[in-house]
């Protein structure tokens, strides 16, 4: 069984690398922040303040979160297609700070891992969720150059983008990603540093291969 934990901040790469990592490889791949934007999208449609301790405990203890099949599931329902937005966003990156959601998906996660090979992303993989993975990797790359991928990303989608406001939104959300009680975003000390500021995917992709045998 190989476990790959991918870590590092937004626009980073991770998910493209770890998707095709992942098809190269045969194995699964599980995107765990779009577990988190699936919270945070449910949070959104039932109008559920995540401060308010007792109806984020109610609003968990009655969501069921799933990802196969590169996709994520909300109650069963595919919801790929609502959790990419600048409010899910801001939602997510807030509400992955409390503590009973972490618990609620780091739980899924860890089963998940134990089960079969797969690559996870996120931002607490290598230091909490898959600890005693095979190979783990913490992507980096400078904030200009995470802002215009995400740009890019969002502009691919028809999405009308203001580079300095998407440059300033991924820098708040790694500062609350890095300085939050639990699980915040670090590298492991065991992590591979990758910067991926100047490296095509390709790149990126062979310096991930020649570290793993
Ligand atoms: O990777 P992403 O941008 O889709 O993640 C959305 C948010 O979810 C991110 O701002 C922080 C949170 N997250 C987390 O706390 N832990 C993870 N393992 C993955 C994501």
């Amino acid at each position: 069984m190989i476990r790959i934990a991918i870590d590092g901040p937004a626009g980073a790469g991770k998910s493209t690398m770890a998707k095709l990592l992942a098809k190269e490889l045969n194995i699964d791949y599980i995107d765990t922040g779009a577990m988190y934007r699936a919270i945070a999208l449910k949070l959104l449609r039932s109008g559920t303040d995540y401060e308010d301790a007792e109806a984020l405990r109610a609003v968990l203890d009655s969501t069921d979160v799933d990802y196969y099949g590169g996709s994520v599931y909300l109650d069963g329902e595919c919801v790929d297609g609502f959790i990419r937005t600048p409010e899910v966003s801001e939602v997510a990156s807030a509400s992955s700070a409390k503590l009973d959601v972490r618990e609620k998906l780091v739980a899924l996660q860890k089963a998940m891992g134990q089960k079969r090979s797969l690559v996870m992303d996120g931002r607490d993989i290598g230091t909490n969720v898959l600890t005693d993975a095979e190979y783990k990797f913490y992507l980096d790359a400078s904030v200009g150059v995470r802002a215009r991928r995400r740009a890019l990303e969002m502009e691919a989608k028809g999405q009308t983008v203001d580079i300095a406001e998407v440059e300033a939104d991924i820098a708040s959300r790694d500062w609350r990603d890095m300085h939050r009680e639990h699980n915040p975003l670090k590298q492991a000390e065991d992590a591979v540093y990758v910067d991926t500021s100047d490296l095509s995917i390709p790149e990126v992709i062979d310096v991930l291969k020649s570290y793993i045998h």
